[in-house]
């Protein structure tokens, strides 16, 4: 089925994966496409509506992304967001200068009035707070535009030419600190673009059904299930609409969590499928012996990855199909720039080198993780898979810090699950987005019955974050904090400390290697 298209054309923002994924909230198809995108091939898409990110550029700038005027003249509504909006004023004959301290450099939250006579802000209250993040100011807006809110100290927040369709706004209505944000958003899909709201996962579910035994047919399909969201979503998928033509391997590294490889064998049990599971740690332990640098780990883990899996893959032969868990921002083509490269991510994904396959299918292409979660859910995955935190794929090794044995992943592990316990039991398990525990390699003298000790410190790392680009760590409640502090000394031996982790990312990572 056709699905009404909404095109963000992105400009380089932080903001940009959110902003399409608000658009899909909204129940409206939606691709990023760098601002590049030439106007033929937008008018080929034919969408509804076209948003223009945020950058991190000034529109005056010499080397700033221009738009190709030609865009306006196709009649398709244009919603500019930031630097989205100064672009549009620039590039239609206004004038972006930057802003002076009197008039309105802008950022963080900013109370901002709003002019009701128009579609963008019609039925919404007319004041409230807007996320403001720039530095410029449109001096002089482009005829025909009508100035639709103002802050305190700026007069033009944003600007509509309601006649053309062409809107755009200073502020970020895609962030929770915008209120109603999320309601300028739909009133521009639905009472300026005219959509529909067609995008819905229950729909999705059958189409992809649907794609998924078209593309495939008769023949063999070969993924390798690693027990993250993704892939075990897509194995899911893949055993709907194809069941017995569907082999999973799953290579258990030995590195995961307690009882995980159990839990996600015990998940596809319902379906008609090959299932191989693979016990490899024995092997991964070897190759990892004596390791302690974690680059090393996480490129040793990858390769070898891949081998078990091709050994694997040997014994079934010719497939005629690799699937992949491959999901929307993996795909997503960045307007502007690379972000520097911290740490290797190993997961399964890397192309085998001699797996024998003739083409790749990855049905998940399209989605965002919150619609790849809901599309698990509709498939009736168990809530355990679909709502996971994010898991690397290294698993624990890079979490027992310096060089591994079986015994401290082993110690971890039940260190590890004390402490998902307790979170869960607190309540605190969707409010603190990831949490885990870190096998220190520092000792430290403690004190047990009349004993001395001279055991590992173990660490706490729990953290709130959006994106897991930028992170905080959660405010953990200390009785929370004691439990598990308790607990874990009691229950687990070779553990006699416990410190918790209060570095934010940056400057610190997530993980701890
Ligand atoms: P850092 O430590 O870079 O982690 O702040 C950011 C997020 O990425 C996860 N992570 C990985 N995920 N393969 C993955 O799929 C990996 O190799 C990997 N390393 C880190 C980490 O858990 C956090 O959510």
């Amino acid at each position: 089925m056709q699905h009404q298209l909404v095109l963000v054309l992105d400009f380089g923002g932080q903001y940009n994966q959110l902003i399409a994924r608000r658009v899909r909230e909204c129940g409206v198809y939606c691709e990023v496409k760098p601002y590049t995108m030439p106007v033929s091939e937008i008018a080929k898409r034919a969408p509804i509506g076209i948003i223009f990110t945020g950058g991190p550029n000034s529109v005056y700038e010499e080397n700033a992304p221009k738009i190709d005027p030609a865009l306006f003249t196709l009649g398709i509504p244009v919603l500019g967001i930031c630097y989205g909006c100064h672009i549009i004023a620039q590039t239609l004959g206004g004038r972006v200068v930057p802003a002076s301290d009197e008039t309105a450099r802008e950022y963080g939250k900013t109370r901002t009035y709003f002019s009701l006579e128009n579609k963008l802000f019609s039925g919404l209250p007319n004041q409230g707070v807007t996320w403001m993040s720039h530095g410029d100011y449109m001096e002089q807006v482009p005829e025909g535009f009508a100035l639709i809110a103002n802050s305190d100290a700026c007069p033009n927040v944003a600007v509509a030419d309601e006649a053309r369709r062409i809107y755009g706004v200073q502020f970020h209505p895609e962030v929770d600190h915008t209120e109603n944000g999320l309601a300028m958003l739909r009133n521009f899909l639905y009472s300026v673009c005219g959509a529909v709201g067609d995008w819905t996962m229950g729909d999705f579910v059958k189409e992809a059904v649907a794609a998924v035994r078209e593309k495939v047919g008769d023949g063999k399909v070969l993924l390798a299930l690693s027990g993250g969201v993704d892939s075990s979503v897509c194995a899911a998928l893949l055993a709907e609409a194809i069941g017995p033509q569907l082999t999973c391997v799953f290579v258990d590294h030995g590195l995961m969590r307690l009882n995980e490889g159990d839990e996600v064998e015990a998940a596809f049990s319902k379906w008609p499928i090959h299932f191989v599971r693979v016990n490899a740690e024995a092997r991964f332990l070897a190759k990892l012996g004596g390791v302690d640098e974690p680059e090393q780990k996480r490129k040793i883990i990858g390769e070898e990855f891949i081998r078990v899996f091709e050994e694997e893959a040997k014994k079934i032969g010719t497939v005629d199909f690799l699937a992949q868990g491959t999901i929307y921002p993996d795909v997503i083509e960045s307007g502007i720039g690379d972000a520097a490269v911290i740490k290797s991510h190993h997961n399964v994904g890397g192309l085998p080198d001699f797996v024998d396959f003739k083409e790749i299918v990855e049905p998940l292409r399209l989605l965002f993780k919150d619609e790849v979660r809901q599309l698990g859910r509709e498939l009736g995955l168990a809530d355990y898979l679909v709502e996971r935190q994010p898991f690397p794929g290294p698993g624990l090794a890079i979490r027992v810090i310096g060089a591994l044995t079986k015994e401290k992943l082993d110690t971890l592990r039940l260190a590890d699950a004390i402490f998902r316990d307790e979170i869960a039991a607190a309540g605190l398990n969707k409010s603190v987005n990831q949490y885990f525990t870190v096998l220190t390699n520092a000792r430290s003298v403690g004190v047990m019955g009349d004993g001395r000790t001279y055991d590992y410190t173990l660490a706490l790392r729990a953290v709130t974050t959006t994106d897991f680009m930028t992170a905080d760590w959660a405010r953990i409640p200390y009785e929370v904090l004691d439990r598990i502090s308790v607990r874990i000394v009691n229950e687990v031996r070779g553990i006699n400390r416990i410190v918790y982790d209060i570095t934010s990312k940056p400057p610190a990572t997530i993980e701890w290697e």
